[in-house]
């Protein structure tokens, strides 16, 4: 299946000279949704997790149903004073500034083995913040899995050295 097709372009979206990957057109085709989500599960599949960790908000949209399908549990990475519980914390480079993620301090215990997944890689700050929290908890990272990789930006160059998955990739 053509995904690509499916995938939104939208030039100078959220600023100039950005051209925006615009997932929602994707989502909202039944036949793609189930195509996109089929594809990740066989991808990460032979990765065994124990966990997949989504980062809010679109690395929810496909960490939660991917996480249905391999029937492992999900844990959310939140964007600040989101989660109720205490929290360890990662900060990350934005073009302008910096931003932090959260994630529960129970939620992972050394020993577990996590994957990843968020809809896009561009810079690679918010996956590399997400590797930041697992280290913290004391936790193995089994791999990373994106939608959309945007290779110019060599993100995956910022990860550790364990397996990245993307299904589309964008010079
Ligand atoms: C987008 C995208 C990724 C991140 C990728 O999230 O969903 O999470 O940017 O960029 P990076 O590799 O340079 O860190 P965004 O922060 O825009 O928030 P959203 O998911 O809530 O829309
Ligand atoms: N997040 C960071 N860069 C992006 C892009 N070009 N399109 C969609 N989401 C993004
Ligand atoms: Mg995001």
């Amino acid at each position: 299946m053509d995904l690509k097709s499916l995938i939104r372009n939208i030039p100078d979206f959220p600023k100039p000279g950005i051209l925006f990957r615009d997932i929602t057109t994707l989502l909202q085709n039944p036949h793609g949704l189930r195509y996109t989500i089929d594809s990740l599960t066989e991808k990460c599949r032979p990765l065994s997790p124990d966990y997949i960790l989504g980062m809010e908000s679109r690395g929810f949209l496909f960490g939660m149903p991917l996480a249905y399908q391999l029937e492992v549990g999900f844990i959310p990475i939140r964007k600040p004073k989101k989660l109720p519980a205490a929290v360890y914390r990662a900060e990350y480079e934005l073009e302008y500034g910096t931003d932090c993620l959260e994630m529960h301090q129970d939620a992972l215990s050394s020993g577990d083995k996590v994957l990843i997944v968020d809809d896009l890689i561009a810079t690679g700050g918010t996956a590399k913040a997400t590797a930041e929290l697992v280290e913290q908890a004391g936790a193995t990272i089994a791999g990373f899995c994106f939608v959309v990789e945007l290779t110019g930006l060599k993100g995956r160059e910022q990860l550790p050295d364990v397996p990245v998955i993307s299904l589309l990739q964008y010079d």
